[in-house]
């Protein structure tokens, strides 16, 4: 059994939110999406990207979300009602629930931040393949959670991540599947494949910054109980480490770099 660390709090879904926010045109940019194309997301959340597609491909196209949270789907139902072309399903990404028709159906199928929480992401993008019409592109975007540096260093910090991964991996999840992703393309038997970056950064002189800085808190606030249970470092030591982040936060030049990583696989016709 899965066990997804970020949970359904209601703080939880506002730092989905906000984070859709701030990285969602920049993705959507990347997938370029055409007027009347077919879309299915899964592992969709809150909607909200969904909805975007569903703007993006518009009335004559479709998109479905496929998610297993129902807390996730009561949020999700906002951004459907009134429009016809925008779906959302209950289903397990391990086994997709498609009708017969939809199977080699959809000309765009796309998972964001899913895979680094499954045990095993390849028969996650099996199913996006199996969805995929020939010639159809499957777009895979997740974590590396290595891609990932604070200027300047704080090294307080440094040993409270090296224990957020150490929480992927007691779950049997993977904190760097994002590496991985082109990988996962070819062995379910993708053509051309192409990887990139979508980039998730910010420094002191931006207004958004301190956005960034409390999604880094909330994530680790959320794997504290993995974190200790498994003493994976001591609670003074979190505690001090998150103290020195909001700390350093006020330094005029802290500078965040991420990468999320991107990969677009080609289905053979
Ligand atoms: C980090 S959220 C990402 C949501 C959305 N894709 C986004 O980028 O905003 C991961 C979502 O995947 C869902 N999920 C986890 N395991 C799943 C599974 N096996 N099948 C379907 N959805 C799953 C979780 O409930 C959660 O809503």
């Amino acid at each position: 059994m899965d066990q997804y660390i970020h949970g359904y709090e209601a703080e939880e879904q506002k730092r989905l939110a906000q984070l859709n926010d701030l990285l969602n045109h920049r993705c959507l940019t990347k997938m370029r999406l055409e007027k009347g194309q077919k879309v299915l997301d899964v592992g969709s959340g809150l909607g909200m990207f969904s909805r975007m597609m569903a703007d993006a491909v518009g009335p004559s196209g479709m998109v479905v979300g496929i998610e297993k949270s129902e807390e996730q789907l009561t949020q999700a139902s906002q951004w459907s009602s009134g429009i016809d072309h925008l779906q959302f399903r209950q289903g397990d990404a391990y086994s997709l629930p498609l009708e017969r028709k939809e199977v080699g159906f959809y000309d765009v199928t796309h998972t964001r931040f899913l895979l680094e929480h499954v045990r095993t992401p390849l028969q996650v993008v099996r199913e996006l393949f199996r969805a995929t019409k020939p010639g159809g592109r499957i777009l895979l975007l997740d974590d590396d959670h290595l891609r990932f540096t604070l200027y300047p260093e704080l090294p307080a910090f440094d040993s409270i991540w090296s224990a957020y991964l150490g929480s992927y991996e007691v779950l049997g999840n993977d904190p760097y599947v994002g590496r991985k992703l082109v990988g996962l393309l070819a062995d379910v038997g993708c053509g051309r494949i192409h990887n990139d970056f979508v980039f998730f950064g910010s420094n002191a002189r931006e207004p958004e910054f301190h956005f960034y800085v409390q999604n880094l808190c909330a994530i680790i606030e959320q794997a504290r109980p993995v974190i200790l249970s498994h003493e994976l470092l001591e609670e003074a030591l979190l505690d001090q480490g998150l103290k020195a982040l909001q700390n350093w936060q006020m330094h005029p030049h802290a500078t965040i770099w991420y990468q999320i990583c991107w990969a677009e696989g080609i289905k053979p016709e």
